[in-house]
């Protein structure tokens, strides 16, 4: 089996975005380190094949934490990086975090890979809704699928 370095950057105020970056990352399994927006240094993408960047909506967007990591991006940065972004998110309150993050992914070089995905909570500090973990497992395998050369299961 091919050991692909694969990178999950994600913000979260209650805990919620953080269980789908976890899932996220046992998912996609060895090789995946997970880093909080907060936390992130350029250094952390040595080597990093496949990049995944979650963040919760605050007010139609991502959080502060999550535009701040976006801005350490440098222009072409990404470039042979293929990614994917989510968000969460509370239903009826509207706002799409994730397709703003994969735009800033691209406007940096890299190669987004699937459609945005927004996962649901309850209520604005969680809990998830049900299934939502399931369906961010489905999710990254359409991640794997879409990233030739990544086992599938
Ligand atoms: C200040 C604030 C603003 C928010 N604005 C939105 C919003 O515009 N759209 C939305 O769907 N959810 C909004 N939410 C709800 C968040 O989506 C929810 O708190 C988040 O998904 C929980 O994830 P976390 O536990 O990782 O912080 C907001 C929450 C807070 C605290």
């Amino acid at each position: 089996m091919r050991i692909m370095k694969a990178l999950v950057v994600f913000d979260s105020n209650f805990g919620n975005t953080r269980l789908i970056a976890e899932n996220i990352v046992k998912q996609l399994g060895k090789g995946t380190e997970l880093v909080s927006a907060q936390g992130f240094k350029n250094s952390n993408l040595t080597g990093v094949k496949l990049l995944v960047v979650g963040s919760p909506i605050n007010e139609w967007n991502p959080t502060e934490h999550t535009k701040k990591f976006l801005s350490l991006l440098k222009k072409g940065q990404l470039k042979g990086i293929k990614a994917a972004a989510f968000d969460t998110r509370v239903r009826l309150f509207g706002g799409n975090a994730a397709k703003k993050i994969a735009e800033a992914l691209q406007n940096a070089g890299a190669e987004i890979i699937v459609a945005p995905q927004g996962f649901y909570v309850t209520g604005e500090d969680g809990p998830l809704a049900d299934g939502e973990i399931d369906r961010s497992s489905g999710w990254v395998k359409q991640i794997k699928k879409a990233f030739k050369g990544l086992p599938t299961d």
